[in-house]
């Protein structure tokens, strides 16, 4: 996985990869925990229909004074609640806003919100919790060291939760459960990434 955006940290390092897992023909998006909306305004030069959500009133004003266009429609208010259509959405994408949630709501409801055929990609933080992490504990300091030389380090102005509630195993393990077949990866920068297509069931 690698970045082409100009604002470089931990998240922004992964988008050109999220947004690459796109269904080709997708008619519809949503990100969820938007931010200021980096993400959300790339998914609208791929997507006709795109929506963010987020929380945090800052960050939706944010978002919508830098989508000059408009092109997104930027919705205040809780994921987990917001009254969205079952099955409405060809793509869902989340970057580092899952362990704001509880964790199995916000996938189910991501779950609930794809239609048969859509994708959902997420990434993540979570603690190490064993010995086995280390490597990646290690992975993400010369990452960063390596990268943040040369591209700076942006620091968006959302809200943060640190440290994440769940661990990495814990949230392999949800992940699992909850969305039968999904892929489950760890990346350098202390990340992890969620990617499963929902079944077409005939
Ligand atoms: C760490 S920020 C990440 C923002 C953005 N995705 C990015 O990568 O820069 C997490 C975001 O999730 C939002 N958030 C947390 N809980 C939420 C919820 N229940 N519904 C909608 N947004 C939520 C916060 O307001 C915050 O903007």
């Amino acid at each position: 996985m690698a970045e082409t955006v100009e604002q470089w940290n931990h998240n922004s390092h992964y988008h050109s990869a999220l947004l690459r897992t796109i269904p080709a023909n997708a008619r519809s998006a949503l990100d969820v925990g938007c931010g200021e909306g980096a993400l959300t305004r790339a998914l609208a030069g791929i997507v006709p229909t795109v929506i963010g959500i987020d929380s945090d009133q800052p960050s939706i004003d944010e978002a919508r004074r830098q989508d000059g266009a408009l092109r997104v429609e930027y919705i205040l208010g809780d994921f987990l609640e917001y009254p969205f259509q079952p099955e409405s959405f060809d793509f869902v994408v989340s970057v580092a806003t899952l362990h704001h949630m509880d964790a199995s709501a916000a996938l189910n409801r991501m779950r609930a919100l794809l239609r048969p055929g859509g994708a959902l990609a997420i990434l993540g933080l979570a603690h190490a919790g064993t010995v086995r992490d280390l490597p990646f504990e290690i992975a993400g300091l010369v990452t960063h060291r390596a990268l943040s030389a040369t591209r700076g380090y942006w620091e968006h102005p959302s809200p943060k939760v640190w440290p994440p509630p769940e661990s990495y195993t814990a949230m392999r393990r949800l992940a699992a459960e909850l969305l039968p077949g999904a892929r489950f990866r760890r990346h350098a920068l202390w990340r992890y990434s969620i990617t499963w297509s929902k079944p077409v069931t005939r």
